[in-house]
């Protein structure tokens, strides 16, 4: 006789507006629950475990893209890019893929090839884009980074990029090396934190947050998580009137985020050791596309690129930088503070 198996009640959804990013699992199971992902875009919003991919048109566009070439993208993520570069190649050449996040990689390695991108054309590495000269033994025809984070790395409260949900204060891309951002703000004094504030983000009130850091700690209490970190920076700022508080604290707050962020993954010396390396795994001809976020990243790459025209290292840059349209801000409201800008090695 067959035996009866245990019925088991399956995980109720909680509600049509679930809070937390665990409980999200239609979102975190986008092959299985396709409708409810695609209404999830359709109101503006990334669903959870996915990101969104930006200016892809405009970046296909650019990079023109031809079957038996040879191609780069720095920043894995979650394919969404990497995708649609291969399906150019309809099936002839390859690609190199690299990104430093050992959580998402492997789950984008396996969706890809789920969908027919096995190695045979495409090589996917752990590796941080400084090392962009040891990716390939052979050079590309073209490459594309699109810098910062991923909507999946953002929205998970484990790795500590957000602060709307409480979770360990990490911020690190490969949370298995390196220094947390809670093991960071320890070593840091006073002085060094300010400036950690202002030059990565320009933090208007950077000196009153980095003395209540200061003063949190003598009192012996910790900033270990992302909701400590709030507490402290809402303190810091409760001199302004109660009426521009929680706007100016909300901002502050992404602003600290960010400055740590770039702070633990060294997103200046890394995005420099790239730029300076690009034009020698680069083919005459070959054409670069990347995807800012911030004005220090901007500013990095556009004087790469103006400096590359001068010396003769590229043929043509971009003048001006190139912005998501109207729609696509309204669509994916993550692209807003986007800035691309392209070059093509001389
Ligand atoms: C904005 S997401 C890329 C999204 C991707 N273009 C897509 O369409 O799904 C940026 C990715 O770059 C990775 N990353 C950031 N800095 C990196 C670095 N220095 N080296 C390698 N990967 C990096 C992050 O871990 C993240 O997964």
């Amino acid at each position: 006789m067959e035996q009866q198996q245990p019925h088991k009640r399956r995980k109720r959804y909680k509600g049509t507006h679930p809070r937390k990013f665990s409980e999200k699992y239609k979102e975190l199971n986008p092959e299985k629950y396709q409708d409810d992902v695609k209404k999830i875009i359709g109101q503006g919003k990334t669903p959870a475990g996915m990101h969104i991919s930006i200016m892809v048109q405009e970046i296909l566009d650019f990079l023109q893209i031809q079957p038996g070439q040879v191609g780069y993208d720095a920043t894995l993520g979650y394919g969404g890019h990497t995708r649609r570069m291969l399906e150019c190649l309809h099936g002839q050449g390859h690609m190199y893929a690299t990104d430093v996040d050992p959580i998402e990689s492997e789950k984008t390695k396996k969706r890809l090839a789920e969908l027919g991108f096995g190695e045979d054309i495409l090589t996917i590495r752990r590796m941080n884009f400084s090392e962009i000269d040891k990716v390939a033994d052979e050079k590309f025809d073209f490459v594309l980074a699109d810098l910062g984070v991923s909507s999946m790395q953002i929205d998970n409260p484990e790795r500590g990029f957000t602060f709307k949900q409480d979770g360990p204060l990490d911020l690190r891309l490969d949370p298995t090396s390196g220094t947390s951002a809670a093991q960071r703000l320890r070593e840091l004094d006073e002085d060094e934190l300010v400036g950690l504030l202002v030059e990565n983000s320009d933090e208007p009130y950077a000196q009153c947050i980095a003395s209540e850091i200061m003063r949190t700690f003598a009192r012996g209490e910790t900033i270990d998580t992302t909701r400590q970190l709030y507490d402290a920076i809402a303190r810091a700022l409760s001199f302004l009137p109660k009426s521009e508080q929680k706007d100016m604290v909300k901002k502050s707050c992404q602003r600290c985020f960010q400055a740590l962020r770039i702070d633990v993954n060294s997103e200046f010396e890394v995005l420099y050791a790239f730029l300076e390396k690009l034009p020698t795994v680069l083919k005459p001809g070959g054409r670069v596309a990347i995807l800012t976020f911030h004005s220090g990243e901007d500013r990095l790459v556009k004087k790469a690129f103006k400096q590359g025209v001068r010396d003769g290292v590229y043929r043509e840059a971009a003048r001006d930088v190139v912005r998501p349209s109207a729609q696509e801000c309204y669509q994916n409201p993550r692209a807003h503070s986007t800035k691309m800008r392209w070059a093509i090695k001389a």
